[in-house]
């Protein structure tokens, strides 16, 4: 066939599947493609055909209102096409529910249904969807499989993979929850063209996070180019998204249940999830604490004598031009505070994910207090 005779449907569809990038997840329950293209959601009905359990199979997407609203009917029209039964089922995103009686109601609602061991779940939305559905996934009937397709920058590049699901307590954040690996991931990242600016910008630090720890290139790349980033442009964003994905895929594949080396995606967090304490969860969306704490651990590194100067005020310009960033409203005490009551303390000893150069970090649990303090104080004045 002449190049001139392929209709412009199929002529698009070869470009689309040009650009899909697999990466392989590696872990001993079962290893897993994520899928990453930009279109991608207009084929998710062959891509979820093709891990379903049984011939016979149904399908549960597990959606917001919101996520369904802006691509609902593509996804509904991509499953149509690939001759799926399925049903969709709604639950609320937001932090606020990410709670037990969420999943109950979710799997009530799989039971009305009919649904049984050999159905398959998709979890379609940010990762409040995707921590519970892919926990409902976990221990409904004892464990089904699911497909993480997941709608915000977060969920692209650090939700949906690895298979930590969960949900959180009165008590704290994720304390309940197993680890549950997906399927298959597919990424479209067309599908983040309609987040809020916020949403948008503070899912990018945790990308820029995984530059630091272990992709010096990407932290480059986006050093060099928070225009393009910022302007959410197609094949950028499919860069800077497979790149990270590709260093969180790595690192779980190495170390599924978090012993040793997974820690270290926690560049940024020690200092964040304390911002995120001492602010009620009300103030900052996530990844702008991340930032915040990682701009801190970089003056700890550097204060501590394991980066250089250069190095840490990279990582702090690079951070700020992915903001703005809202102003620390705690105290530094508060945060102080809060830094011993983190899940990841190990032995009552704090632990930082430091920095040695851009690319390499060491994870410390002897950091003297009086530099972690003038870290929280320096990030005070970030603006
Ligand atoms: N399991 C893990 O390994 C892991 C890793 C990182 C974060 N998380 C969890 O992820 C959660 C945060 O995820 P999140 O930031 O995606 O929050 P979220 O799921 O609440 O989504 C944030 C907002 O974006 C909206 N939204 C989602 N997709 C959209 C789209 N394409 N267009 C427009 N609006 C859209 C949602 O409706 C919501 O209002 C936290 O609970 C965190 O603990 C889990
Ligand atoms: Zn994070």
């Amino acid at each position: 066939m002449r190049w001139g005779a392929i209709s412009g449907d199929l002529r698009l569809q070869s470009f689309i599947i040009n650009l899909v990038q697999k990466i392989h997840v590696r872990t001993k329950p079962n290893a897993y493609d994520v899928m990453i293209g930009a279109g991608l959601l207009r084929r998710a009905g062959r891509e979820v055909r093709r891990v379903l359990p049984s011939l016979d199979s149904r399908v549960f997407v597990i959606t917001s209102p919101n996520v369904r609203r802006h691509w609902g009917e593509a996804l509904e029209k991509s499953l149509q096409e690939a001759r799926l039964p399925y049903e969709v089922l709604e639950m609320h995103d937001g932090e606020p529910a990410k709670r037990l009686h969420t999943v109950e109601q979710l799997a009530d609602r799989l039971v009305d249904a009919k649904a049984d061991r050999r159905s398959l779940l998709v979890a379609f939305g940010g990762g409040v969807v995707g921590d519970c559905a892919g926990f409902l996934a976990a221990i409904f009937m004892r464990g089904i499989p699911v497909v993480q397709i997941p709608t915000t920058v977060v969920a692209q590049v650090d939700a949906s993979i690895g298979g930590k699901t969960g949900v959180n307590l009165r008590a704290g954040k994720n304390l309940v929850g197993a680890f549950h690996q997906p399927r298959a991931v597919l990424v479209d990242p067309d599908i983040l063209q309609s987040l809020t600016e916020r949403e948008f910008r503070s899912g990018l630090f945790e990308s820029l996070k995984c530059g630091v720890i272990r992709d010096h290139s990407l932290f480059d790349f986006m050093e060099t180019n928070p225009k393009k980033i910022l302007a959410r442009n197609g094949r950028t964003m499919q860069r800077v998204i497979a790149d990270s994905i590709r260093v969180k895929a790595d690192v779980v594949s190495a170390d599924e249940k978090e012993s040793g080396l997974r820690r270290i995606l926690n560049f940024g967090h020690t200092i964040g999830h304390a911002l995120e304490a001492a602010t009620e969860y009300s103030h900052f969306l996530h990844g702008e604490a991340v930032a915040l704490g990682m701009m801190a651990a970089s003056h700890i590194a550097r204060d501590a004598g394991l980066c250089s100067a250069e190095t840490a005020s990279r990582i702090t310009s690079a951070t700020l031009a992915y903001g703005p960033l809202p102003p620390v409203a705690c105290e530094v005490q508060d945060v102080m505070g809060r830094l011993g009551a983190d899940k990841k303390t190990v032995g009552g000893t704090v632990h930082f994910v430091l920095p040695q150069k851009i690319g390499k970090v060491k994870i410390s649990g002897d950091v003297p207090s009086g530099i972690v303090h003038d870290a929280v104080e320096s990030i005070r004045h970030h603006a």
